[in-house]
């Protein structure tokens, strides 16, 4: 979508006629300058983070603080510094690729997403060694291999809603021999993903935002680890849901400070729409429906 063009929300048999990249432009391709106005500065579309997850203690005071935390803690658990060639799969607006080389001294920094808004931003704005291409991830090779990965918040995608647990499983599989085959034997792979945690699974179908992520379910933690564990070794996991709940209060906070701004360029309409999915995201979280996981996990 261009600037000032119209938001037209999608009803359910719209979202489940949509292909995988008319899902993602759907959502992602709403215009930057609206998402500009009350993500972070880096454009982090994925939780902050807020806590020690051990001692529970602050460790951000603001929404920029928390992103920037999230970025330096995927950075360090994919071992980025100098010299390294990183993949981040589902990389949004680029805020991981622009740090692995401006902060860690990488190499490269290459990234894979499916909004077009999206890899133009990144076009227009990546330093000398980061770049991102318009690819799903089931379909990319690459003669190179990466010295480690990164995914935040593109993981929620891969799954379709009428799959069941085991081929929601296969296709989790499917993405590790793929990210496998990408990477340096010892490679580390950092991901974030949204996870569903005290629903059962048939439960977890009627919670889906069909309408606002349309084609897209989201995994159990032990579907990643079941999906993962022929080729990668699981080194580390935490599952909490404050720190999606404080970054969507965040936004939210953000969205109603631009009302005027955002009713004049887009319309009523989109922020009516923008704010209700994120109050109902946050809902989610804060009745433990979904909880925020980060894996660390290790090339076999
Ligand atoms: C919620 S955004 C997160 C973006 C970014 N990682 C961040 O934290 O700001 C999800 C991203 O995943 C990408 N994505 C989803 N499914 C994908 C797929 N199959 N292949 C490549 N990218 C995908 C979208 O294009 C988008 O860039």
């Amino acid at each position: 979508m261009t600037q000032d063009q119209s938001f037209a929300p999608a009803d359910l048999q719209a979202a489940q006629q949509m292909s995988a990249s008319e899902a993602i432009e759907y959502h992602y391709d709403n215009d930057t300058a609206f998402f500009s106005l009350w993500l972070d500065p880096t454009l982090s579309y994925s939780s902050g983070r807020w806590h020690d997850p051990m001692t529970r203690a602050p460790i951000a005071a603001d929404l920029d603080e928390a992103q920037r935390r999230k970025l330096a803690f995927h950075l360090d658990a994919a071992r980025v510094g100098p010299g390294h060639s990183l993949l981040d799969i589902g990389c949004g607006w680029g805020a991981i690729l622009k740090a692995a080389i401006s902060e860690r001294g990488a190499a490269s920094a290459l990234g894979l997403t499916l909004s077009r808004d999206q890899h133009t931003y990144i076009e227009e704005t990546a330093p000398e060694g980061a770049s991102a291409i318009l690819q799903d991830v089931f379909s990319y090779d690459s003669e190179a291999r990466f010295d480690g990965a990164i995914s935040i918040g593109a993981f929620e995608h891969f799954a379709r809603p009428e799959m069941d647990r085991s081929q929601k499983i296969a296709v989790y599989r499917d993405f590790f021999e793929r990210l496998h085959t990408l990477l340096n034997p010892g490679a580390a792979f950092s991901l974030q993903t949204i996870v569903w945690d005290a629903v059962n699974f048939e439960e977890s179908k009627k919670w889906l935002p069909q309408t606002v992520f349309p084609q897209s379910d989201i995994p159990f933690i032990d579907e990643v680890v079941e999906g993962a564990n022929p080729t990668f070794r699981l080194a580390y996991l935490e599952n909490d849901p404050q720190d999606y709940a404080l970054t969507l209060e965040a936004w939210v906070a953000n969205l109603r400070t631009h009302h005027d701004e955002i009713v004049e360029r887009w319309g009523e309409e989109k922020f009516v729409w923008f704010e209700r999915y994120l109050r109902n995201s946050r809902l989610a979280f804060t009745r433990r429906k979904n909880a925020l996981a980060r894996f660390v996990l290790l090339r076999r």
